[in-house]
């Protein structure tokens, strides 16, 4: 199957085409809990884990350096890479006021931030980063010309709102070490009256490939429609992909309702992604990717699509599945974290 192919990102080496998406958890990442939920996704078999996605600031006034070096060790020691998904500031009505007033100065400031936090996760022994620039956060906000009213070379056209973005990237493969991953998540289309469509996020990750970036993980939408339900249909971000894959020649994920191994193969096997990413599935199944390999698909217990696990995290509750009873030894995870700085516990909250 192709799924089970190795591929080579910048050097490093997947021994699947298999991604664990991001999901925040609300369970800190300096838990042990934390730990063991991440290392079961790998011991289930993923080929590249992308740990929940969590704010570049944080890291100024913290060293998370040791909680995160634990928790890529009990990744990879199964044999997953892993990667940790970066982003700025949580979803909130001032990021468009954000972008429309900061000064150039600041907005150096904000990339150094990035780069700061993605230098961390490099020194934890991390395999990479991802940057969140979809589903409405800072870096999307940015490229979005809903948002972005800027008047100066960061704002206006498709070239100055992407600007940002670009030069992120830039300074990040100027600052990290080879082989190091940096892949970047977009929505493809931000399924909004006046967001972003498929043709300007196609100049984009044409500009981000340009610019460095190894691999462009796409996904769609903000806010809820990130996360299709049970009424959308299987592989409903798909076509995104293929759009996305015919353009570029560094590595695509295709990611969303992608429910059994078989349709995860087709995608591959039509040329529509390099790579398939599985969110809520793993959460329902984390031996999904091991069964699939063993010929044994028709044990893996599938996700229902209910979003359950979401509406608890929205509230603030460490995750939980609805058909996954391993959640439940998870619940006193938020509090039980003698590691864990508080800043980090607190601010991990939900990054879509
Ligand atoms: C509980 C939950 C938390 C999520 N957290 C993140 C996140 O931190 N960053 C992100 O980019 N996407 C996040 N997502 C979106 C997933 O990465 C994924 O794109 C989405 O669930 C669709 O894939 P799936 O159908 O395989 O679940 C989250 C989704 C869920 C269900
Ligand atoms: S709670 Fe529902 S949607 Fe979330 S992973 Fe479990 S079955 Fe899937």
């Amino acid at each position: 199957m192709k799924l089970f192919e190795q591929i080579n990102i910048n050097g490093v080496v997947l021994k699947n085409r298999i991604v664990m998406a991001p999901m925040d958890t609300e369970i800190s990442l300096a838990s042990e809990e934390a730990r063991e939920y991440y290392a079961k996704r790998a011991e289930g078999g993923a080929g590249l884990v992308i740990v929940e996605g969590i704010s570049a600031e944080l890291f100024a006034n913290n060293d998370f350096v040791v909680d995160l070096a634990l928790l890529a060790e009990r990744i990879q020691h199964y044999g997953a890479k892993v990667i940790m998904q970066l982003t700025l500031h949580s979803l909130t009505n001032t990021i468009s006021q954000t972008i429309c007033q900061a000064s150039v100065h600041e907005l150096e400031f904000y990339q150094q931030t990035i780069c700061n936090a993605a230098t961390a996760c490099s020194r934890a022994g991390f395999d990479g980063i991802e940057i969140h620039g979809a589903h409405g956060y800072l870096l999307s906000q940015f490229y979005s010309p809903q948002s972005n009213k800027r008047k100066d070379l960061y704002g206006g056209c498709p070239e100055n709102r992407m600007r940002f973005a670009v030069e992120c990237i830039i300074k990040l493969r100027s600052q990290l070490r080879k082989n190091f991953i940096l892949s970047y998540r977009l929505s493809a289309d931000e399924l909004q009256p006046n967001g972003v469509k498929l043709d300007e996020s196609i100049q984009l990750a044409l500009a981000l490939e340009r610019a460095g970036t190894d691999m462009i993980h796409v996904s769609a939408g903000i806010g809820g429609d990130t996360v299709p339900d049970a009424s959308q249909p299987a592989g409903v971000f798909a076509d995104y992909a293929n759009a996305m894959k015919q353009a570029v020649k560094i590595p695509v994920i295709c990611v969303g309702r992608i429910e059994t191994p078989a349709f995860a193969e087709s995608i591959l096997h039509e040329g529509k992604a390099d790579l398939v990413a599985l969110g809520r599935p793993l959460l329902a199944d984390p031996f999904w990717p091991k069964k699939a390999l063993e010929g044994r698909a028709n044990e893996i217990v599938h996700c229902k699509y209910c979003n359950k696990c979401l509406r608890t995290i929205s509230r603030g509750e460490p995750i939980i599945c609805a058909v996954n009873p391993e959640f439940s030894s998870y619940r006193s995870a938020k509090n039980e974290t003698p590691n864990c700085p508080s800043d980090l516990q607190a601010n991990i909250s939900l990054q879509l």
